[in-house]
């Protein structure tokens, strides 16, 4: 028998700024102000009055997020979260990460967002491991989903095999 919530997860290769959902996960910085890596990208596919709206945020906390429309993005809303940086995992990486993934769910059950899709939070410039990453967004989705059922789908927009992989084997490993 499938499991369904096996059914509300899917992993894609796939340039997220491209993808047809109604909130996409920005992994940012502290700053809201853009950056390289995926914050470029989204920045650049939305246009300016992403930024716009970003400056009146003040800023974000390491495992906070922070909710934006998407402007010219065909996502409706970019959730913004802000991910650890690698030191090793001894410096509360772990429990950071997780939050960013459980604040964003949050965010998501306030604003009944049905449909979501995360990058590889912290995996670029960040340096975290994404074989570690992956196991951590893997098992707060699933918990996510289990608890909340306004939450249709959630895709994990993966650039490059190697993330693409990680992702497939720790949802293989965790259903
Ligand atoms: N779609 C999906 N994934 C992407 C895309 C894209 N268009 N572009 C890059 N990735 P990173 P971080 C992947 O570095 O490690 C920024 O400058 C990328 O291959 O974007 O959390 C911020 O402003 C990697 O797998 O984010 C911060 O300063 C993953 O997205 C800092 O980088 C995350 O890589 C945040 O670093």
């Amino acid at each position: 028998m499938t499991n369904p919530l096996r059914e509300r997860v899917q992993v894609l290769a796939a340039d997220i700024t491209k993808l047809r959902v109604e909130a996409i996960i920005n992994a940012a910085n502290n700053s809201l102000l853009g950056g390289g890596g995926v914050d470029g990208a989204i920045h650049r596919a939305a246009g300016a009055a992403l930024l716009e709206e970003c400056r009146t945020l003040g800023g974000c906390d390491t495992g906070a997020a922070k909710l934006t429309r998407g402007y010219k993005l065909p996502a409706t809303y970019v959730i913004h979260t802000v991910g650890p940086v690698w030191e090793g995992g001894t410096h509360g990486e772990p429990e950071l990460l997780a939050a960013c993934y459980r604040n964003c769910y949050e965010l998501a059950r306030e604003h009944r967002i049905r449909t979501l899709a995360f990058p590889a939070i912290s995996c670029g410039v960040y340096g975290y491991p994404v074989r570690h990453a992956a196991r951590i967004a893997v098992a707060e989705t699933l918990r996510a989903l289990t608890a909340i059922e306004t939450i249709d789908e959630v895709t994990f927009a993966c650039f490059g095999e190697e993330v693409f992989w990680a992702y497939e084997r720790a949802l293989g490993a965790a259903i």
